[in-house]
């Protein structure tokens, strides 16, 4: 009986332990998955590590590695402190030509370029990279992140 009620204590432990982590984890992830500008997505969702990759990139410096704003005067993307925003506020659905001529790349192309051109050119410079291929980032047991969602949305 005594043993009995170790390994059930043990095993309760051992799961606050394990959700506890979960959850962390959770908290430090993006699940990138727009599905209001893609509707139905292709590809598995892509999980993201803000500040990781934060960490990874220099702190403060790296913020410029990804995001910008649009400067008319200059016609074309800048990085602006304090102006962080999700690339979804202009990148949309297809690439789409600007009344200054320029393009602004459509959202997947904006991911792609950022993301996988990182990765390679770091691979290049045989430095510590992320993966440059689809279904590493495109991870098929993604699927159930989104899935969880859309059932939470319900209830
Ligand atoms: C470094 C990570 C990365 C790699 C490698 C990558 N993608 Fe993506 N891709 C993304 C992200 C991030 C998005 C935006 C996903 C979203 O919002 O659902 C995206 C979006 C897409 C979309 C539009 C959304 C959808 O699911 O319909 C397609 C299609 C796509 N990728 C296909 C590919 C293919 C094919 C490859 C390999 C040739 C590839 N990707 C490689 C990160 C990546
Ligand atoms: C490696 C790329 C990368 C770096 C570096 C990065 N970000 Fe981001 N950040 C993103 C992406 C991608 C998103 C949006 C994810 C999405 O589309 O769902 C985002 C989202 C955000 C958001 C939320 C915006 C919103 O409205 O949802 C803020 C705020 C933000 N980042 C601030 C920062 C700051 C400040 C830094 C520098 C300390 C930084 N980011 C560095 C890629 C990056
Ligand atoms: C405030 C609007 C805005 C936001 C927010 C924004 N972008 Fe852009 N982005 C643009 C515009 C406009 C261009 C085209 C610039 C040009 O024509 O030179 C652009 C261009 C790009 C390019 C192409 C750069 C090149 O040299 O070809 C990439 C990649 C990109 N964005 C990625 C992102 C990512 C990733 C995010 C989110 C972390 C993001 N953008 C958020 C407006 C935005
Ligand atoms: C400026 C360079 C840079 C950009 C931009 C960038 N990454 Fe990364 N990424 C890295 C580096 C460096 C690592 C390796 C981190 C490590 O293992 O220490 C990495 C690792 C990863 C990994 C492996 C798992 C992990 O989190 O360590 C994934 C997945 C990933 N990146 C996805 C993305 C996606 C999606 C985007 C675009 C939204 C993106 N990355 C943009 C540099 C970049």
């Amino acid at each position: 009986m005594r043993k009995w009620m170790g390994w059930i204590i043990g095993l309760s432990f051992l799961s606050i332990v394990l959700l506890g982590g979960y959850l962390f984890a959770q908290d430090e992830e993006m699940t990138i998955a727009h599905e209001e500008v893609f509707q139905k997505l292709e590809r598995a969702p892509v999980i993201f590590t803000h500040q990781k990759h934060v960490d990874v990139l220099g702190g403060d410096e790296s913020c410029a590695d990804c995001h910008h704003v649009y400067s008319e005067e200059e016609g074309k993307a800048v990085y602006e402190e304090g102006e962080e925003t999700g690339c979804t506020d202009c990148h949309g659905f297809k690439d789409e030509k600007r009344e200054d001529g320029g393009v602004t790349p459509s959202l997947m192309n904006a991911y792609h370029t950022n993301c996988v051109g990182c990765h390679r050119k770091l691979a290049r410079e045989k430095k510590n990279t992320g993966p440059a291929t689809c279904g590493e980032c495109h991870n098929r047991a993604n699927w159930k992140l989104i899935e969880k969602t859309e059932e939470a949305k319900e209830h």
